[in-house]
């Protein structure tokens, strides 16, 4: 059970420490909802004209982003809705972390209570600098994943907020995992988790296969310890450890089942290919590689706005990599690596899921 810190719980969500700052996610959760509610059909027709116009006077390439830039960016309801999601998001974030650091010896010393508890473990090392390309303060938030030590606390609110309050039970989580395919023997005793931030799917994964031995590694020392910390509140047993996905330091054809939640489209490409190699290298044969993630092989699919929508995400949300994420082939990339590969019907907004096999 969580424990009740004097102002319950929100379903797993310990709740916050105040009902101001309650308050102020909820204001950013209901600006969110209006932004992808009612607003979303006046802007869906605006980008329907400009895009009309724009065919009818000719002289624009509509798979051009600056292109698309032009047309959309002076459309008075989207600049609106650009600059509203950029200032909740920084909103969201200022708040949690003033919040937080605020009262940061004693979170700081409930995560050094937390490591040495079980059940399960947690694997970390302050000394280690990650790479570059992981440090970047991704959907803006202060620090990252890597840099600010309370960034679970921090993280697991911003994040319930962002998934407009559909994020305190695990609920996607849970739903993809139990979506998930297992190899064809049936086998499941070690799984992994890639990418796993604080624990929602290797939580969801455990609860799942409650015989397995389950691992979770992320390159963030603050989500690793966060991780541990939830799961040790929830009973569960998980292993946590910072490291690298495209090094996991795992044996060879170690596990029965690897699953990489919303990780890729935070990656480079070089870095895609180096962890394709090393999950191909600790997936036993016939195990599976379970990914969940933004569309991609988007080249000459996608429509005009939903490039610029990924492009304005990426720039303004700090997403340096999923650009490039959703133009690659994906899938051809899987295969190049050695896997098997396949697709579900399984969709949430726009990501699903897309299932590797390592070939028995
Ligand atoms: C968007 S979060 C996804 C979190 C989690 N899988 C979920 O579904 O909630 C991406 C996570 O991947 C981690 N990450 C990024 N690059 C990594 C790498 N090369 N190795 C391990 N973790 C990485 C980040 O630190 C971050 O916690």
């Amino acid at each position: 059970m969580i424990p009740n810190t004097g102002r319950g719980t929100l379903g797993r969500l310990e709740r916050m420490p105040n009902v101001d700052l309650e308050n102020y996610q909820d204001f950013c959760e209901g600006v969110r909802k209006y932004v992808y509610g009612p607003l979303n059909a006046p802007i869906m027709t605006e980008v329907e004209k400009a895009v009309g116009e724009a065919q009818a006077a000719g002289g624009r390439d509509l798979s051009d982003i600056e292109d698309l830039h032009a047309i959309f960016d002076p459309i008075p309801i989207m600049k609106t809705r650009n600059r509203v999601m950029r200032s909740v998001q920084e909103m969201t974030w200022r708040s949690l972390t003033d919040e937080y650091y605020g009262e940061g010896m004693k979170y700081a010393g409930e995560l050094d209570a937390y490591d040495t508890r079980g059940p399960g473990t947690v694997e970390y090392n302050l000394d280690w600098e990650p790479p570059a390309y992981t440090r970047h303060p991704i959907h803006i938030q202060p620090g990252g994943y890597t840099e600010a030590d309370l960034g679970g606390y921090v993280y697991y609110h911003g994040t319930n907020t962002f998934f407009e309050g559909m994020n305190t039970q695990d609920e996607a989580h849970t739903a993809i995992v139990q979506a998930n395919e297992i190899p064809k023997d049936g086998k499941v005793e070690r799984v992994l988790d890639i990418g796993c931030s604080i624990g929602q799917g290797a939580i969801a994964l455990k609860e799942r296969f409650a015989d397995a031995e389950v691992h979770a590694i992320d390159v963030g020392a603050p989500m690793v310890r966060y991780a541990h910390k939830r799961a040790v509140d929830l009973g569960q047993e998980v292993h946590f450890a910072q490291r690298l996905a495209e090094d996991t330091k795992y044996p060879d054809n170690h596990f029965d089942v690897v699953n990489a939640f919303i990780l890729f489209h935070e990656v480079p490409l070089e870095a895609q290919a180096d962890i394709l190699r090393e999950i191909f290298r600790v997936l036993r044969p016939g195990g599976i590689f379970n990914i969940f993630d933004f569309p991609h092989n988007m080249k000459d699919q996608r429509l005009p706005f939903m490039s610029y929508f990924i492009d304005v995400d990426s720039k303004d949300n700090c997403e340096p990599f999923s650009v490039d994420f959703t133009l690659c082939d994906f899938q051809q990339n899987l295969r190049d690596a050695g896997f098997n590969v396949w697709t579900g019907d399984d969709q949430i907004m726009i990501v699903k899921t897309v299932y590797a096999e390592k070939p028995a």
